[in-house]
């Protein structure tokens, strides 16, 4: 029996598996624990199952000096220092897979209802601005046929792309690993939507910066499901406001959450939902599940069924071949 801290309830009964074979401890409540209570909750600890809220860097990790495995309920890894767990040879496991279809939907969505306007349009109706039928309100823009450029194509990224076909659209991508793709500015010129799907690296950091967003059309989307800091936010709010680019839809923002009263909302065109991508029953069981068995297997000594931190794992080529990202 190990002791385990798992940093926030998870849906389904996965825990109930890991509280079969370990002494779990599960944070009670709705908002994470701060930094200082992860310290101590980490400090005696073999095993941990962290969120993307949680900051696991190189103090805590050296904070917890029996700490063995870490699994976080996540694919992306950026919250967590994986060197650091490495260099201490503790895996850190990860949730791919389970929420691809999940996240792909989700931007789609969000692709879909910036396009056609949603947002504005629902608010008409209940703000008493649906006078009639009328010509030329809430005209939005044609996704069928148009052009959608991927900019990560990685599992979600071609999800999307599998989606897209469906449309009809003519779907460019930023090239990955051996794959051929587009440089990035000429993707950012010619595509009428662009959906972010690369992982957040020191690389992809302000990937889309006001210069980006330059390259863009004045009727373009940019769509954000991967992380909030791939997007410069002071510059797409300043894109926005000036017609650089025509919306954007955001399912991560940089910070989450994002106060209400957060300079960025005021933008016109502008979508944010608060990072649901994965959010399915579906996915966040199946997330849950998988998150248990990368901690079992890696308190046990076994491989965990996805690692992030292995040499030559998806994650970490991932994270290296965007390291080469051109522009
Ligand atoms: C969600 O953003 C995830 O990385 O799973
Ligand atoms: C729309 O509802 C139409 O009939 O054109």
């Amino acid at each position: 029996m190990a002791r385990v801290f798992v940093t926030r309830q998870l849906p389904g009964a996965a825990l109930d598996r890991l509280r079969a074979e370990h002494e779990t401890d599960v944070w009670p409540d709705r908002v994470p624990p701060t930094y200082d209570q992860l310290l101590t909750h980490t400090a005696g600890a073999e095993g941990l199952i962290s969120l993307l809220t949680d900051a696991i860097d190189v103090r805590l990790i050296a904070g917890a000096p029996r700490l063995r495995a870490i699994s976080n309920y996540a694919v992306g890894t950026d919250n967590i220092d994986l060197a650091a767990a490495a260099g201490r040879g503790i895996p850190v496991g990860n949730t791919p897979d389970v929420l691809t279809d999940a996240t792909a939907d989700l931007a789609f969505a969000l692709l879909l209802a910036a396009a056609r306007k949603l947002p504005e349009a629902a608010r008409a109706v209940r703000d008493g601005d649906w006078l009639t039928w009328e010509p030329a309100a809430h005209l939005g823009q044609s996704v069928h046929g148009a052009t959608l450029g991927i900019v990560g194509l990685g599992r979600i990224g071609r999800a999307v792309a599998q989606r897209a076909r469906g449309f009809e659209m003519e779907v460019l991508a930023t090239a990955t690993g051996t794959a051929p793709g587009l440089p990035l500015d000429a993707l950012l010129e010619r595509s009428d939507f662009v959906s972010l799907h690369c992982p957040l690296t020191v690389a992809t950091h302000h990937l889309i910066d006001a210069s980006a967003l330059r390259r863009m059309r004045p009727t373009a989307i940019l769509v954000n499901t991967a992380r909030g800091p791939i997007v410069d936010q002071a510059a797409l709010q300043r894109a926005l406001e000036d017609g650089t680019i025509a919306g954007a839809a955001l399912d991560v923002t940089d910070p989450e959450p994002m106060a209400p009263d957060h300079p960025l909302l005021a933008a016109p065109n502008l979508l944010v939902t608060p990072h649901i991508g994965s959010a399915t029953t579906v996915a966040r069981e199946r997330m849950a599940e998988l998150a248990v068995e990368n901690l079992l297997a890696g308190l046990a000594g076994r491989p965990m069924p996805h690692q992030a931190n292995a040499p030559g794992a998806p994650a970490a080529a991932e994270a290296a071949r965007h390291t080469n990202a051109t522009r």
